[in-house]
C-alpha cells in the first residue's frame, strides 16, 4: 500500500500562521547541488578517530552579485560531513574562530551530557577551543551538528552553523542500500533564507518569536540546485535544518518513493509513499527509483508547489536490487514499574512559550531519571487546534514513539527517533531510556521557541556516581 497524504493535521500546517512566509521559486540560474565534503580525520587508529572542527566565518556566492556573509564548520557555510563508525572512540578538537561564544551540539548522538553533548553548558569562547572524547554506541543514522548557545541558537544556525554527520554500523552496511556518498547517497539539508540588500542575511530584521523563515529555499547551501542522476536508485538523507519551516515533500509525476529510515535508525520495514512532511530537526531517508525515466528527463522535488531540487537524469545501469522487507528491529525494552508516566507540556505561542508552565533556566534541573531505566513520557501540545505543530526533541537518547492520542504512531515513525512532531491538542507517548548519564536538554525544535524558553533539562543519574555535581551556568 502506498501512503499519499502527510499524516499531520492540515489545520496546523505552518502556512496557516499569520506570519507565514511562503516559499518562492528562485529566479537565479540553476547550480549543481553542493555536496558537503567528508571531513578527513587528523589521525586514525583501529579503534580511535581524531578530528578538528572549526566554527568559522566565510562568504559564499549564493546569488548573482555580492557574496553572502556566512558561518560554517570547516567550510564557509554549513559544514563538512563527519562519518562516525559504531564502536569507535572519537576525539574532537573544537575550535571557535567566530566573533562570539558558540557550542558544538551533536543532535542525535547518545553521548554524555552536558559537555560532550555540546548544549548550552559547553561554551567555547572566541579564539578558544575545547577537546571532547566519546564513544559511538548506537545504530546507523543521519545525525547533525549545530550550534546551541542559549539563547542565540537560532541566530547562529541561521548564520549557517549546521552540518550533517553519518553514523555507520555493520548491520546497515550489510543491507543492499545505496551508500556511494555524493553519487547515489546524498545528504539533502533543507533550509530557507531571506536575502536582504547586497545579498546579506539579517536575522534581527526577520525576527519572529514563532520562528524565522525566508522565501528562498536553500538546499545544502545551494540556491536553485540540480543534481545529476547517474544511478537508477538514489538515497536521499533529508535533514530539516530550517529554524521554523515545515517541508511538505513530493516529486513531479507524483513519483512514488520508499522511506527507509527516520531520525536515529532504519525503519522496521520500508514504507512506500508519495508525500512526506518533515518537521524542523527531523531526518527522513528515502530511496527514489528513477527506473521509468530516460536520459534528458528532469524529476523535480517540491515543497507544496515550489520546486526545491531538480534531478537531471543521465544514462544509468539498470538496478534490480530489491529492498529487504525487514530493515531493523526497533528496541522495545519493558517500562520500569517504579517509574510513573512523566508529563511534559509545550505551552503558549510567541514570547509566552514555555514548557510545563516554566521558561528554561540553565541552572535549574527540571527532572531526574535513572540511567538504564525505561519510562513513558507523555508530551502534550497545549495549543488548541488550529495552533502549530511543535517538534519535540530530546538530547542524549533515542526514543520510541508509542502512541498519538491513544492511536498507533504513523507508519514512518516506527524506528528510533530524537524529534517527534506534536499536533495541537495532541498527547504523544514516547518510551524513553538513556545509556549515558549527565544533564540533557529537551525542547521544541522551532529554534526560536527553544531560545524563547520552551525547553527544560533533566539529569540522568548514573547509579555508580549518584551525587555527581554539574557546573550549570546561568546567563539567561
Ligand atoms: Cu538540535 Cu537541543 O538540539
Ligand atoms: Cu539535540
Ligand atoms: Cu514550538
Amino acid at each position: 500500500k502506498v501512503i499519499n497524504h502527510y499524516f499531520y493535521d492540515e489545520a496546523a500546517y505552518d502556512y496557516h500562521d499569520g506570519g507565514y512566509v511562503p516559499l518562492e521559486e528562485p529566479q537565479t540560474p540553476e547550480k549543481p547541488l553542493n555536496i558537503p565534503e567528508i571531513l578527513k580525520p587528523d589521525k586514525e587508529t583501529a579503534t580511535d578517530m581524531y578530528y578538528t572542527i572549526v566554527a568559522q566565518t566565510g562568504e559564499v556566492q549564493l546569488m548573482p552579485g555580492e557574496k553572502t556573509k556566512t558561518w560554517g564548520y570547516n567550510a564557509p557555510l554549513l559544514g563538512k560531513t563527519v562519518v562516525f563508525k559504531k564502536g569507535k572512540t572519537i576525539h574532537l578538537h573544537l575550535v571557535n574562530h567566530l566573533p562570539e561564544v558558540t557550542t558544538f551540539h551533536w543532535h542525535g548522538l547518545a553521548i554524555p551530557g552536558p559537555i560532550e553533548d555540546g548544549g548550552c553548558h559547553a561554551p567555547v569562547y572566541p579564539g578558544e577551543s575545547r577537546d571532547v572524547t566519546f564513544k559511538i554506541d548506537q545504530p546507523a543514522a543521519f545525525v547533525w551538528l549545530h550550534a546551541h548557545p542559549c539563547p542565540s541558537t537560532a541566530e547562529q544556525v541561521w548564520h549557517g552553523l549546521a552540518a550533517g554527520a553519518i553514523v555507520q554500523d555493520d548491520h546497515e552496511s550489510s543491507l543492499p542500500l545505496p551508500r556511494n556518498y555524493g553519487v547515489d547517497d546524498i545528504p539533502v539539508i533543507l533550509q530557507d533564507r531571506r536575502f536582504h540588500e547586497d545579498n546579506q542575511w539579517n536575522y534581527r530584521e526577520d525576527y519572529d518569536p514563532d520562528g524565522v523563515a525566508g522565501p528562498t529555499p536553500m538546499i545544502n547551501g545551494t540556491i536553485n540546485p540540480y543534481f545529476d542522476v547517474t544511478t537508477q536508485k538514489v538515497r536521499l538523507r533529508f535533514l530539516n535544518g530550517a529554524n521554523r519551516r515545515e517541508f511538505r515533500l513530493h516529486f513531479s509525476d507524483d513519483l512514488e518513493f520508499t522511506q527507509i529510515a527516520g531520525d536515529l535508525s532504519l525503519l522496521p520495514h520500508p514504507v512506500k509513499m508519495t508525500k512526506l512532511l518533515i518537521i524542523c530537526a527531523e531526518r527522513q531517508e528515502i530511496i527514489v527509483d528513477f527506473g521509468k525515466y530516460k536520459p534528458g528527463d528532469v524529476v523535480t522535488l517540491y515543497s507544496d508547489d515550489v520546486p526545491l531540487l531538480r534531478f537531471r537524469i543521465h544514462e544509468f545501469q539498470p538496478d534490480t536490487t530489491v529492498l529487504p522487507e525487514t530493515l531493523f528491529e526497533t528496541p522495545d525494552p519493558a517500562v520500569d514499574k517504579d517509574l510513573p508516566v512523566h508529563h511534559v507540556t509545550l505551552d503558549g505561542m510567541d514570547e509566552a512559550v514555555a514548557m510545563n508552565g516554566k521558561k528554561f533556566k540553565m541552572d535549574r534541573i527540571d527532572y531526574k531519571m535513572p540511567m538504564g531505566k525505561v519510562q513513558l513520557w507523555d508530551i502534550c501540545n497545549t495549543n488548541p487546534a488550529p495552533g502549530m505543530i511543535h517538534p519535540y526533541h530530546m538530547h542524549g537518547t533515542a526514543f520510541k514513539v508509542v502512541s498519538r492520542n491513544g492511536h498507533a504512531p504513523y507508519p514512518n515513525e516506527l524506528g528510533l527517533k530524537d524529534t517527534v512532531a506534536i499536533n495541537p491538542g495532541e498527547h504523544v507517548v514516547i518510551k524513553v531510556w538513556f545509556h549515558v548519564s549527565g544533564v540533557f536538554m529537551y525542547h521544541c525544535h522551532i529554534i526560536e521557541h527553544e531560545d524563547g524558553g520552551m525547553m527544560a533539562q533533566l539529569q540522568v543519574i548514573d547509579p555508580a556516581n549518584p551525587d555527581k555535581k554539574y557546573h550549570l551556568m546561568n546567563h539567561m
